[in-house]
């Protein structure tokens, strides 16, 4: 009896010592603590031992119980202890490392570009309107004094999207300009508006062209409005955008929807007016175009031309930015590379 306890003890104690997972730990407790363990049986069988010896032999039975449920104790304590710190080890976070860098984006120069024209033109009480991309031939041409057979059709060949039955062709605006005509036909007057957006040509790609730009189109529409208005605004506005010294320039042109029509020049920022490589030498820098518009417009949209006269505009966004930026490839625009776009 004696023997068989030390064995028992002895082989408890090597098996507890020698676990090292906590499901092994309980196996091992089962086996010899559980009811069917060990020294349970053990104990079961002191009805065999003598009646004087029982109390001795019950004693190193519960002396031997106590041992072993104290190294059980110790070891699972200490495993415990080894994961808590093999845990704390593996999750260790070293502060020193340099952070792992959140790449932010970085506003085009066409939006810091639009903004600017934004903040200025709502500063002179404009509203900014949206137009959409997909749009009527009538409103892209007709309206605008464009008809099917005109040649400014041809110049500005577009995307046709579908030739809907009875209500005319329907395609990618090639200018802003049709925003006009939506603005003029809702019949809220006077108007002082801005429509600034993405226009479609069927343009190859090159330095200076790209099948896809942004123009900003203007329109003013009350009583009494003159091409006098017309010049201080787009001179205030020059002013604005590219410094007080800034003159402009109005050089009589041709577009089919105003009457008389302009090209705007300003002075050159860069060597004020001198001749230089940047306005190859002229002094001058075309910026946008313009005009009164066309009484014939004014009363296709239902506003009286007798009553009402207007001005509108057209500015070429990405042509302002490259020009305030110092861009000399339009299709750096289009890249979409972060360390070109940092540097505005
Ligand atoms: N829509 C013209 C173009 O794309 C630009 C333009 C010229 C707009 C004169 C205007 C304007 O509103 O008055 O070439």
């Amino acid at each position: 009896m004696k023997n068989r306890l030390e064995q028992i003890r002895e082989k408890a104690i090597s098996q507890i010592t020698g676990c090292d997972t906590a499901e092994k730990l309980n196996e091992v407790r089962v086996a010899i603590l559980g009811k069917k363990g060990e020294l349970t049986d053990l104990l079961k069988s002191m009805k065999d031992v003598a009646p004087e010896e029982r109390p001795k032999v019950g004693q190193m039975v519960n002396e031997a119980r106590a041992e072993i449920e104290k190294v059980l104790e110790e070891h699972k304590s200490k495993m415990e202890k080894a994961l808590r710190e093999a845990k704390m080890r593996s999750e260790v976070i070293d502060v020193t490392l340099p952070a792992k860098k959140a790449e932010l984006g970085h506003r085009h120069p066409n939006t810091i570009a639009l903004e600017e024209v934004e903040r200025i033109f709502v500063g002179m009480g404009y509203e900014v309107v949206e137009g959409s991309e997909v749009e009527k031939d009538y409103y892209n041409f007709e309206a605008l004094n464009i008809p099917a057979d005109h040649p400014a059709k041809d110049e500005q060949d577009t995307f046709y999207i579908a030739s809907a039955n009875g209500t005319g062709e329907i395609l990618l605006r090639t200018q802003t300009s049709g925003v006009q005509i939506h603005e003029m036909e809702k019949g809220r007057l006077p108007i002082r508006m801005i429509a600034p957006g993405r226009v479609f040509r069927s343009d190859e790609v090159d330095a200076t062209h790209s099948p896809c730009f942004h123009q900003i189109e203007g329109l003013v529409v009350d009583r009494h409005i003159t091409f006098a208005d017309l010049k201080g605004t787009l001179a205030e506005f020059a002013k604005a955008l590219f410094g007080e010294e800034t003159k402009v320039k109005f050089r009589p042109h041709h577009f089919p929807f105003t009457e008389p029509s302009a090209e705007v020049d300003v002075s050159c920022f860069k060597c004020g007016g001198k001749g230089c490589r940047f306005c190859k030498g002229s002094g001058w820098i075309e910026i946008l175009g313009c005009g009164m518009v066309h009484p014939h417009v004014l009363e296709m949209s239902g506003i009286d031309p007798e009553e009402y006269t207007g001005f509108a505009f057209g500015i070429g966004l990405e042509r302002i930015a490259l020009l305030k930026y110092e861009i000399d490839d339009l299709r750096l625009m289009y890249e979409n590379d972060i360390r070109f776009l940092r540097q505005f």
